[in-house]
């Protein structure tokens, strides 16, 4: 044998604690269950290692992550040793498969693997509802024993309470979104001509993120804020938003005002962690490089990346769209305008992101948006 007993469990739990490490670091549900399966392995010594869960649409059991093999494996929630452990929810050991009459040779048929020998055992979430089953195939060196199927079933449930926290955080995380596209769509109700606004800039300013290598975490902050940026204007008599032509000044300065109160109700949600700078973000759209914007009158280091960001995407948007006094502008004409604010209204990196975005997919040539 090629560990002592009292080594195997050394061994078990060093894994043990490193998949915990993981399963705090990683958030992304495919490579946390991929990593279970691969420590699985390795510590019980085998070929393969499977994850199944089970979809109730179809009443089957698929697989999740499948160690060798490149095609999903999916199969009634009823068939083979799998479907039994999935029904039963009781841990089998087979030490021979041919001498089981459950056993399912379709599979190994289907892929050309041969299995000798598994564990089987199922997925049992907090709740106590069987989500799939976790298998071992092929002890590389003698057979399986019962403490390599309490360490299966140990992982097992390990695998169970990761799936439902992260199945959890993704449908909170669906719900957020859900509600901040839901405080979008009510300010853009306010003026039909002007909605699709804020989603058109969260798309634009989007794409001048991606094209400036700006972080995942901040792309998000970013994301929130451009949906939101203009949320203050709930805030504004329809009398000032929706007037055709020319404002006064004092009507000017109560739209202005737009920017303080979308700070004032975004700093009343909260937003945790990499989502703490989205009202900063959004406070700082109508902020110009020269120092001459609004509100604060700060100049370029004093503004955030995301409202510079979000500056140029809202002005572009701005102008290509149809307003209530004028005809939407060309794409050319509007980047070129955009490009004679570099330094002054607009931040370089993220106006000239936004000129690549354009000439990569072809809707401009460079000669007609040149730099100098
Ligand atoms: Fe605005």
């Amino acid at each position: 044998m090629l560990l002592k007993n009292g080594n195997i469990e050394a061994i078990q739990m060093k894994s043990l604690l490193r998949i915990n490490r993981a399963i705090s670091r990683v958030r992304d549900l495919y490579s946390l269950v991929t990593l279970l399966a691969s420590e699985t392995s390795k510590v019980l010594d085998v070929e393969r290692s499977t994850v199944f869960l089970y979809s109730r649409k179809t009443d089957e059991l698929w697989s999740y992550v499948a160690e060798g093999e490149s095609e999903e494996i999916r199969f009634s929630a009823s068939q083979g040793i799998a479907g039994s452990v999935f029904r039963n929810e009781k841990t089998l050991i087979l030490r021979d498969v041919s001498e089981n009459e459950r056993f399912n040779r379709t599979i190994d048929r289907t892929t050309g693997f041969i299995t000798r020998n598994m564990i089987t055992a199922p997925i049992i979430n907090p709740s106590g509802v069987c989500i799939g089953v976790f298998q071992v195939i092929n002890k590389k060196k003698g057979n399986f024993t019962d403490k390599d199927a309490e360490f299966l079933e140990i992982v097992s449930s390990e695998t169970a309470v990761t799936i439902e926290n992260v199945r959890l955080l993704e449908s909170r995380k669906r719900m957020f979104e859900s509600l901040i596209k839901a405080l979008t769509v009510s300010i853009e109700a306010r003026d039909p001509l002007t909605a699709g606004h804020s989603f058109d800039v969260t798309f634009l300013a989007g794409k001048i993120a991606e094209y400036m290598n700006i972080d995942a975490d901040t792309r998000e902050a970013i994301y929130y804020a451009a949906l939101l940026h203009d949320y203050g204007k709930i805030a504004v008599p329809d009398s000032i938003l929706k007037k055709p032509g020319n404002i006064s000044e004092d009507e000017m300065s109560i739209l202005k005002k737009h920017v303080q109160h979308t700070k004032i109700i975004l700093s009343s949600i909260e937003f945790e962690g990499k989502l703490e700078q989205v009202p900063l973000f959004a406070a700082h759209h109508h902020e110009r490089i020269d120092g001459k914007g609004y509100p604060d009158g700060l100049i370029g280091p004093e503004i955030s990346i995301g409202g510079k960001i979000i500056a140029v995407a809202d002005v572009f948007e701005a102008l290509t769209a149809k307003r209530h006094y004028r005809d939407p502008y060309s794409l050319k004409k509007t980047l070129n305008l955009i490009i004679s604010g570099i330094g002054t209204q607009f931040d370089k990196d993220a106006v000239l992101a936004l000129r690549n975005y354009f000439l990569d997919i072809g809707k401009l040539k460079p000669e007609e948006v040149p730099l100098d």
